[in-house]
């Protein structure tokens, strides 16, 4: 069975999960409500219903897999893999109010259609009805004490993703910062939640500590290769594939890893970054001294070593049947993703 089978599988009840979340009976909220409709792709900015373009989906079929592969029911597992993606979108709303991007899959982000203020408030709604989506394991027969180890690996994730978005902005303003530090804050502000993804899945499968160790290794590994190729894609990525600007790294003075290594590499590429505005010929040039010091090449090995890495987490975890394919399948796809 192909990655793209559970794909269509998974996702249609997934969708229904999460629309069930994300819903208010209460008109005073309506707007609350229709901003975090329209960042799911459900709805256009006047809060009709519509069908735009939504998140690839990575994180809760990762979930999903992984629970069916360690011998789980994936239905059982649906509100774990809903309330993971939504804490995802939950920090992109807030991660584009940070990074002051104001685009997202192709469309006006949050911040840039409704300001800051109403942009947190749907952040902080999202955040509250992830979690409120693990209680719904308890209907799906999902024992307590897993409950409650599911709401304690949840919360630890989005403490590291918080801590990964911090550094992340205070690196924006450190003149130095090493591979070592990089790791640190990509861990955090990626891998963490890959990471939890597939745990959670072997969590509610009740698959063995050797097992669930070794999934969520695998999702380390694997969400900081993810990282790698969205730096990449960043910079050399095709807008209307990625639905983000190029070039908004460089601007932002992000430490993403090609410009890490090339300012490590190039004497004019840190005068250049070190400039208070920069103009599209700036941006340019960074781009093309980041060629010259082979850093997307640099890039691009980190993430086939953590690629590598993840591979062999996944072998250890002896993951069973169809859906273990299909990780690997997906493991592949993402480090070629375009999108
Ligand atoms: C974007 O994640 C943020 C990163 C961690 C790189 P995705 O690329 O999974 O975003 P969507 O949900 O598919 O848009
Ligand atoms: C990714 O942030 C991590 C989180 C949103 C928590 P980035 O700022 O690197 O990702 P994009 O490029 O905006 O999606
Ligand atoms: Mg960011
Ligand atoms: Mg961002």
């Amino acid at each position: 069975m192909s990655l793209a089978t559970f794909f269509d599988r998974y996702l249609p009840p997934l969708e229904t999960e999460m629309r069930a979340i994300v819903r208010t009976a209460d008109p005073r909220y309506a707007g609350l409500f229709g901003m975090l409709r329209y960042h799911m792709g459900w709805a256009d900015a006047a809060f009709n219903p519509c069908q735009a373009r939504t998140g690839k989906r990575v994180r809760p079929v990762l979930c999903l897999l992984a629970c069916e592969t360690c011998g789980g029911s994936w239905e059982q597992a649906l509100p774990a893999a809903a309330a993971i993606e939504l804490l995802h979108n939950f920090s992109l709303i807030h991660d584009d109010i940070e990074d002051r991007d104001e685009t997202r899959r192709g469309r006006l982000t949050v911040w840039a259609l409704w300001g800051d203020a109403q942009a947190i408030n749907a952040g902080d709604a999202l955040l509250a009805l992830a979690n409120l989506a693990l209680l719904r394991l308890s209907e799906r027969k999902v024992p307590a004490t897993t409950v409650v180890a599911a709401i304690r690996l949840f919360n630890h994730a989005c403490l590291a993703l918080t801590g990964g978005q911090y550094l992340d902005i205070g690196f924006e303003s450190q003149e130095s910062v090493s591979i070592a530090d990089y790791l640190v804050m990509v861990e955090g502000k990626t891998a963490a939640l890959v990471a939890c993804a597939c745990e959670m899945g072997a969590l509610i499968a009740a698959a063995s500590d050797t097992q669930r160790k070794h999934l969520r290794s695998f999702g380390h590994h694997l969400g900081l290769a993810f990282q790698m190729r969205d730096d990449i894609l960043g910079i050399w990525g095709d807008p209307n594939a990625t639905g983000k600007p190029v070039g908004a790294d460089i601007a932002r003075r992000k430490k993403s890893l090609p410009i890490l290594h090339g300012l490590e590499r190039s004497a004019e590429l840190r005068a250049l970054l070190a400039q208070k505005t920069l103009s599209a010929a700036d941006i340019h040039r960074a781009v093309e001294l980041l060629g010259e010091t082979n850093s997307r090449e640099y890039a691009e090995q980190l993430a086939r070593e953590h690629h590598t890495r993840a591979l062999a987490a996944l072998v250890e975890a002896n993951p069973q049947g169809p859906a273990a394919q299909a990780l690997h399948e997906l493991a592949q796809t993402l480090l070629n993703r375009e999108r």
